[in-house]
């Protein structure tokens, strides 16, 4: 029978191999953050590559930018997250935990409905009616909460060091908005036409109520974003295809299908702006109902542009009110926004139009503790336990390990002559540490997808074995045939 994994075999796994660590963990850790160690790292990498090399290197209609994280605080007014990006939360008066109102449960049994991210205000406010029979999660008291309150998810921070020109500033909570916000940069300096896209990877920042299970939901978390740009009335047929795109992602890096599934959005659930929005789900092991979101696809429609345009035009009253964001409206929505420079001109229709837009949004931490869990095995092998992370090669963190059997007799030399070759191509380790069936557990362990091994037949026919992690069954090649090998398994 397969076995169950539990979330804490991931995190003891990750720990003890390096893969990710507490933050500040000799100061006692602070919470919710997380640092990818050696291992965690080269995954994390190799998710973002997979992820770059889908969506941008094998298409001919996206392209890339990076954004920086602070941005013009107008780009929050504009897009809507300084006034409305927060959680509704209530406090327990007998505990003071803050807890969000969508995360509270009915009674103990309860099952809570933890996979959404953040729900509009809007939504929220209708599911805070009756708290009476809510439970506080912290203390257990029933129906013992204040009113319910918004609770801002920005972090912010101070820029500049003059007193006349520093302000607040906040840290970007997705990276999108860096996206829109470069719209008519990219339109003007290279040859995109609609249909198309802009794809980004990078940190974002959210003051979470809720932080949970390991790296999941995370204050300081890093996304993967396409915004892709299409004609209105167009838009639907992109959703459909994004959405196949975007799912094929995981099955194609070996994510089980299974554990895989689409989740369309309630209407209640939806951002006021979204036309529809589909998540990618994962059965994680833990959490109430186990499905939780991985990614999410929305029809944005021309939302986001047409918030920047009314922004531009807003500016002055920025500086008119000292910056101060609270005292200002955006210019009026009914305004006539088509023709401005976040407009874009079909050239062989001669229309004009703002874009709708469709972007699928995911997060690189959420996926990679997906990958962890999905390739996290346990075997029965000659009565000992065999730990193992069967990772597709593309994210293997590790790609071949090169061992002497003993260090002893010359092999060393061979393998390390070997290890430099390898390693010009892809990563690789050496050890000639301890006995070679502890040495194929630790790279079971890390998921290093094949072994290879200089022995006493190497000496005099300049052979090695090749052991596959998966099967543990071993090949026998000529030296000068082991980098064809491998890169042919690897596809690298
Ligand atoms: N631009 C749209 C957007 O940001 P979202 O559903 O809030 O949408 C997209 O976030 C993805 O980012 C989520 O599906 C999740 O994978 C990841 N994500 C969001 N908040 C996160 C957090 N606090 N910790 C880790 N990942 C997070």
């Amino acid at each position: 029978m397969a076995k169950i994994t539990k979330l804490d075999d991931i995190v003891s796994l990750c720990k003890r191999r390096g893969f990710i660590f507490q933050s500040s963990e000799i100061y006692g850790g602070l919470a919710s953050c997380y640092d990818y160690g050696p291992l965690g790292v080269e995954l994390k990498n190799n998710v973002k590559k997979a992820w770059w090399k889908s969506v941008v290197q094998m298409r001919d209609d996206v392209v890339g930018i990076d954004c920086s994280i602070l941005m013009h605080p107008m780009v929050w007014k504009s897009s809507g997250h300084a006034d409305k990006f927060a959680d509704l939360i209530a406090e327990c008066k007998k505990c003071n935990t803050r807890t969000r109102v969508d995360h509270l449960q009915e009674n103990a049994a309860e099952q809570t409905d933890e996979h959404t991210e953040h729900i509009a205000i809007d939504a929220a406010m209708s599911q805070a009616q009756d708290l009476n029979n809510k439970v506080c999660p912290a203390c257990g008291t029933v129906g013992q909460f204040t009113e319910p309150m918004p609770f801002k998810l920005m972090f912010e921070t101070k820029m500049g060091a003059n007193i006349d020109d520093s302000m607040t500033i906040q840290l970007r909570p997705e990276t999108a908005q860096g996206i829109f916000a470069n719209f008519r940069n990219v339109l003007d300096t290279t040859r995109v036409k609609i249909p198309f896209g802009i794809a980004q990877i990078g940190k974002s920042f959210r003051n979470e109520v809720t932080t949970k299970a390991f790296i999941f939901r995370t204050r300081e978390f890093e996304q993967a974003e396409l915004e892709f740009f299409c004609e209105p009335g167009t838009d639907e047929g992109w959703f459909e295809h994004w959405k196949q795109a975007r799912f094929n992602w995981y099955i194609n890096l070996g994510m089980k299908k299974e554990n895989l599934r689409f989740r369309e959005h309630d209407p209640d659930e939806l951002a006021h702006y979204a036309k529809g929005c589909v998540d990618v789900e994962y059965k994680f092991p833990f959490g109430s109902g186990d499905w939780q979101e991985l990614e999410g696809i929305a029809n944005r429609t021309d939302y986001d542009l047409r918030q920047h345009q009314r922004g531009i035009r807003t500016l002055n009253k920025w500086y008119e009110n000292n910056r101060d964001l609270s005292k200002i409206q955006l210019a009026d929505e009914a305004g006539d926004y088509n023709k401005g420079p976040l407009s874009y001109f079909d050239e062989t229709k001669k229309v004009r139009y703002i874009p709708y837009v469709i972007e699928p949004s995911a997060g690189i931490d959420r996926s990679a503790l997906a990958y962890l869990v999905d390739a996290y095995d346990e075997e029965e092998v000659r009565g000992e336990t065999r730990n193992l992370l069967r990772f597709h090669p593309a994210l293997a963190p590790v790609k071949a390990a090169i061992f002497p059997l003993v260090k002893k007799e010359g092999m060393p030399e061979v393998a390390l002559n070997i290890y430099n070759e390898l390693k010009k191509y892809f990563n690789c380790f050496y050890d000639e540490k301890g006995a070679v069936g502890r040495r194929y557990r630790r790279q079971d362990e890390a998921g290093t997808p094949f072994c290879v091994t200089v022995d006493g037949q190497t000496l005099e026919d300049n052979t090695v074995t090749v052991r596959d992690r998966d099967s543990m069954e071993q090949v026998r090649l000529p030296t000068d045939k082991i980098l064809t090998y491998l890169r042919e398994k690897l596809d690298l």
